[in-house]
């Protein structure tokens, strides 16, 4: 039967677990050791059926990277055929091109590592910008490109009636445009320059937000320093009250209390990364697409992109 096995690890149980019971698949943990040393060993299950899905999100890539190498060549080892793996959060999308002569493309370089371990890769709101599509990025696989714009907007919809949704820049049009579309809401972006890690310079769209419930919808907040800064001009500018509301819920370092500090009432994201601000989950969204497959008995080799992306423009971070 194919399908029939979801691997995850154990800081992931509670989002696999309700994913493979919306899927109808069997959650079967990754047993995972650290040796003194820092090497990892990991233990699946000794049986595997033909077709496995793989849950891991990338948040703090790097080791993760090494768990998705063992992980997927040991399980095809082991008896499976097709390999799915489910990134709610993809990282390393960010450096797509050498913005210095000698810089590693990240995105490639990370991209052609799951070309080389997966059959299917599942994701949700992935950062393109320069490149249009995650087939790109993850050449002769399958992509399946999610977003939770939808989710976010009408998770702002309970909280908000007639609120003005602002993107802080240009490559967040389209996920501003999804959450506004469905409920009708009036939305804009801003133009952002980023200087640095932590420094980045906003410019507010020619807009009224005078008397108006703002909230501010991205795909990553990372440093926070993007919302804060978006947040801050756009009470300046007359807003009654800004939230902020992200796919991704990075928040590194002080980024919750810079976010706080420049005013924003309440902060929004999805499940993509565990948070405390995690509002809503995402995993419906990817669970529908497995049981559809499963259900038509279709191969997973058939997934299909189900959104196609158009990022254009500056800044890439
Ligand atoms: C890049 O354009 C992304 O969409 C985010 O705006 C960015 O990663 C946020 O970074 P930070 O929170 O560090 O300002």
């Amino acid at each position: 039967m194919p399908y029939s096995c979801l691997l995850y690890f154990e800081d992931e149980t509670q989002f696999a677990l309700q994913l493979a019971h919306e899927a109808g698949l069997t959650p079967e943990r990754i047993d995972r050791h650290r040796f003194p040393d820092g090497e990892l060993k990991l233990r699946l299950p000794p049986h595997l059926p033909s077709h496995v899905v793989l849950l891991r999100s990338l948040v703090d890539p790097n080791e993760k990277l090494v768990e998705l190498l063992l992980a997927a060549r040991t399980a095809r080892q082991l008896g499976a055929q097709k390999l799915i793996l489910v990134a709610p959060y993809l990282a390393y999308m960010r450096q797509d091109i050498a913005f210095q002569p000698g810089e590693a493309v990240s995105q490639r370089v990370v991209g052609q590592l799951l070309a080389s371990l997966f059959d299917t890769v599942i994701t949700v709101d992935p950062h393109l910008h320069r490149i249009n599509t995650l087939d790109t990025v993850i050449p002769g696989t399958q992509t399946v490109t999610l977003s939770a714009a939808p989710l976010l907007g009408d998770l702002i919809a309970q909280r908000h009636v007639n609120p003005f949704l602002i993107g802080p820049d240009s490559e967040s049009a389209q996920w501003v445009a999804a959450a506004a579309q469905h409920h009708g809401f009036d939305y804009a972006v801003c133009q952002k320059v980023r200087h640095g890690d932590q420094s980045v310079d906003i410019v507010l769209p020619a807009i009224d937000v005078t008397g108006r419930a703002v909230v501010v919808l991205d795909d990553i907040a990372s440093s926070g320093r993007t919302l804060a800064r978006a947040a801050q001009l756009l009470l300046a500018a007359g807003a009654t009250c800004v939230d902020v509301a992200v796919t991704h819920a990075l928040f590194r370092g002080d980024a919750l209390q810079v976010i706080q500090d420049a005013g924003v009432s309440l902060i929004l994201s999805t499940n993509s990364i565990f948070h405390t601000t995690n509002a809503i989950s995402v995993s419906p969204l990817i669970s529908k697409k497995l049981i559809r497959r499963i259900q038509n008995r279709e191969s997973i080799c058939h997934l299909e992109t189900s959104q196609t992306d158009v990022y254009r423009d500056w800044p890439s971070q």
